[in-house]
């Protein structure tokens, strides 16, 4: 049995969602970092995050924390070019890690240049600084939610949704344009990290959300499957509107 619970928190507005959560994740950073030396996040891409990316680069918060401990991944991505304003780190790139001072070394993208093969060298990379850095998963990974229930690329009736042993998968779209291919990793990467946080804002995502919280898990939401463990929280930002069906 998860010795965990998951949390559910409900602010007024996104910009209040968004000042939550970027006092959290700072939170979080300073915690491992003081603790282990280092901290580990996969970044969401979607647009809920926008703000809260603004709001770590800028100067009330980007001093708060020390970058150069930072080690940046992303949850998932679009088989396009970073150039693109479909790039999911292509958003983060601009919004956040070149306005702080993370290393070079410790920005680790998907390789969206290698096609689905993706997939397999992300994997690769991430196993690969797990073992240089000594654990078994990400400190954080920020999640969103889309009004179809998915989260990450893990898109309702496609397989990368059950997938249980690979970190990294190559997957189909599912209803965001454009219609492309995309690399996403899976539940088993989430399960193996300590925070789960999920932002959700806006009006659109009620009835989802109302389905999440008050039915059981099940592969028609993806985002429900993310389910606390012994070594994992999960933890549900909510604003006003996307919690306006919630009892
Ligand atoms: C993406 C993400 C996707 C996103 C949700 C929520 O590539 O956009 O894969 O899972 O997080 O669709 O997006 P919004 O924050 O824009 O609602």
């Amino acid at each position: 049995m998860a010795s965990n619970e998951r949390f559910i928190e409900v602010y007024p507005d996104k910009e209040a969602l968004s000042l939550a959560a970027v006092e959290r994740v700072i939170y979080e950073a300073n915690i491992s970092i003081s603790e282990k030396g280092f901290f580990t996040i996969a970044l969401a891409g979607g647009s809920t995050p926008k703000r809260l990316y603004e709001l770590l680069a800028s100067s009330d918060y980007r001093d708060k924390t020390d970058w150069s401990k930072w080690h940046i991944f992303i949850g998932d991505e679009r088989l396009v070019p970073f150039s693109s304003p479909d790039s999911n780190f292509g958003m983060a790139k601009s919004i956040l890690v070149d306005n702080v001072a993370i290393l070079e070394e410790n920005i680790h993208p998907i390789d969206t240049v290698l096609g689905n093969m993706a997939a397999v060298d992300y994997e690769k990379k991430l196993k690969a600084l797990y073992d240089r850095l000594g654990i078994s998963g990400l400190d954080v990974i920020l999640l969103g939610l889309g009004s179809d229930g998915h989260t990450l690329s893990l898109f309702p009736g496609k397989q990368a949704v059950t997938e249980k042993v690979s970190f990294v998968v190559a997957t189909e779209h599912g209803i965001l344009p454009p219609l492309v291919d995309r690399i996403s990793i899976t539940r088993a990467t989430v399960e193996a990290a300590k925070l789960a946080l999920f932002l959700v804002a806006g009006e659109d995502k009620s009835i989802v959300v109302e389905q999440i919280v008050h039915n059981s898990p099940s592969v028609t939401r993806p985002a429900s499957l993310i389910a606390p463990t012994d070594t994992l929280s999960v933890c549900w930002m909510l604003d006003q509107a996307a919690a306006s069906r919630l009892k």
